[in-house]
């Protein structure tokens, strides 16, 4: 049989972290060893300043840690000493060489099967828990029976596909109570190993079996679908906003059939985040290297809908301020790509940022979680030149309003929604605008403040019918005049 009391997971990320922090506080009787090659995050790891900000996941870690969860830079040991290892490292688009744009640069995740086939000295169990192209099992395969023969040892290695569905900002919750656990293998009893660690506090009925194939691909495919449905409701704001309709009203109605359903149609600046774009253009990539060219060009217009949509609410708040923010201080809040993390990976706020910046805007960006280090790092990532004198953070958000001309709401976060807007107009120039890339905030009490407010998918009834009464106003006076 398989043994089964001690786990590594090589890779102690946004996904490494979280997920074996939850399996050593559900499993007391395993042992979880966390490894890393980076120093700086293993550190921070065991330390109380921990490297990701999920709620409730320092709570966990404080309660398992130095007990049955360890953190450490030590591979080999932590190979060594497993039965199981899951594999959790990055998996990005290539940024060069063949595929770059597209495909998903793997040599990680052939560095742990390497790294494995080195430091093994007995059979194990090997878990894809990386989001990876179709297929990938079997390089992981190869790489390791290969080096195995080579050292003329016997040893068994199984390989499971188990991709992980968690969302960040909502990590902890969703790892506890996951709408489905995937696992995907060949060996019923590698397979039932697994699946006996998730019973531990997963309902059996909700952890799905697959062949592996159907796994790796389930995973990409899941991701196209929910992103796909921010597209497309990003595509009907834009058509909202030409005819009167209001998109939170079509999201509404659209999302009470049951069969299409509420989650994930809230219009916005756009989709960001890690996984979206990197999973959908793999998916991409892996359609055309089938020769389905259709079958991928319907998928890439899911991240060219989400590219357009950054562009145009971008343009449309320098359109507003009269067609020219140069010199203009521009109030932002919000960098992270979602609320609750202070992740800024493929954030919508680099482009629009970026677009501002280079049309010679000052941006004073406020996050309650992201330090600016990340996000000029991401700017760097992306080639992206950031002027240092227009690219400012503040302490607060109050701070980022004095003297501007806007406030941009690019993220979610619920204490945006608590501010006294009042006070932060009073001290705005006039005509103070507020662009809502989130459509979470009162619009009818900003417009009442004073506010030009432009929200997604909503034509600007209001000022309309400012400007009528105006015109209307005006044109009483006048007649009054000349009777
Ligand atoms: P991450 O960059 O936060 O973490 C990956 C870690 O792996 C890094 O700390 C890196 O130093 C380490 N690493 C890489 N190669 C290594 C090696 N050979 N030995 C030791 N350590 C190594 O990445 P992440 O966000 O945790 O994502 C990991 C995987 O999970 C990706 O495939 C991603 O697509 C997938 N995923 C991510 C999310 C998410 O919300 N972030 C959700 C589901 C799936
Ligand atoms: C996503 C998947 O949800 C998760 O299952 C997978 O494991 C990793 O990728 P994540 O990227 O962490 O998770 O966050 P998610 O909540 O999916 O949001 C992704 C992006 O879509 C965010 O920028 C979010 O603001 C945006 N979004 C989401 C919208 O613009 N509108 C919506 O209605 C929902």
């Amino acid at each position: 049989g398989i043994r089964t009391n001690r786990i590594c997971c090589i890779g102690a990320g946004y996904v490494g972290g979280p997920t074996m922090a939850t399996i050593a506080l559900k499993c007391p009787h395993l042992q979880v060893d966390i490894v890393d090659m980076n120093e700086e995050r293993i550190s921070r790891w065991n330390s109380d300043d921990l490297p990701i900000y999920e709620p409730g996941l320092g709570e966990v870690v404080k309660a398992c840690r130095g007990k049955n969860l360890f953190f450490s830079t030590d591979v080999k040991k932590g190979v060594e000493e497993a039965d199981i290892i899951f594999a959790s490292v990055n998996t990005p688009t290539k940024t060069q060489g063949v595929g770059k744009g597209r495909a998903a640069d793997l040599r990680f995740i052939e560095s742990v099967g390497r790294t494995i086939a080195q430091f093994a000295n007995r059979s194990k169990i090997v878990i894809e828990k990386s989001t990876v192209p179709i297929k990938t099992a079997e390089a992981i395969a190869r790489v390791l029976s290969a080096n195995e023969a080579a050292s003329g040892s016997r040893k068994n290695f199984w390989i499971l596909s188990n991709p992980e569905f968690l969302a960040e900002g909502t990590a902890m919750a969703d790892l506890d109570q996951p709408d489905r656990v995937l696992i995907g293998g060949q060996d019923q009893d590698a397979i039932g190993v697994l699946v006996d660690i998730y019973a531990n506090w997963v309902p059996r009925e909700r952890i799905l079996c697959t062949n592996l194939w159907s796994s790796e691909l389930s995973k990409l495919v899941a991701n196209a679908f929910l992103a796909q449905r921010v597209s497309s409701i990003n595509s009907i704001s834009r058509l909202c906003e030409r005819t009167g309709a209001d998109v939170k009203e079509v999201s509404r109605a659209v999302g009470a059939d049951t069969r299409i359903g509420p989650k994930f149609l809230n219009a916005s600046v756009g989709f960001g985040g890690s996984c979206f774009q990197k999973d959908i253009l793999n998916l991409v990539y892996i359609c055309q290297q089938f020769g389905l060219e259709e079958e991928g060009a319907y998928w890439q217009q899911v991240v060219d809908m989400n590219d357009h949509q950054k562009v145009t609410f971008t343009s449309k708040i320098i359109q507003a301020l009269f067609n020219t923010v140069t010199k203009k201080k521009i109030a932002v809040f919000g960098f992270a790509f979602k609320k609750d993390t202070g992740d800024v990976r493929e954030t919508p706020a680099l482009l629009v940022c970026d677009m501002l910046m280079k049309d010679g805007a000052i941006v004073h960006v406020y996050d309650p979680k992201v330090a600016i280090e990340d996000a000029l790092q991401e700017f760097k990532y992306h080639d992206l030149e950031v002027n240092q004198s227009q690219f400012i953070f503040s302490t607060s958000a109050e701070e980022a309003c004095d003297g501007a001309h806007a406030i941009v709401v690019l993220t979610e976060w619920d204490e945006f929604k608590k501010y006294d807007y009042q006070k932060f107009y009073s001290k705005m120039m006039k005509p103070a605008f507020l662009f809502d890339g989130r459509n979470m905030l009162d619009h009818a009490g900003l417009e009442k403040i004073g506010f030009e407010v432009h929200a997604l998918g909503k034509a600007r009834v209001a000022t309309e019918h400012h400007h009528q009464d105006f015109v209307m106003r005006a044109g009483s006076r006048g007649s009054a005049g000349y009777s």
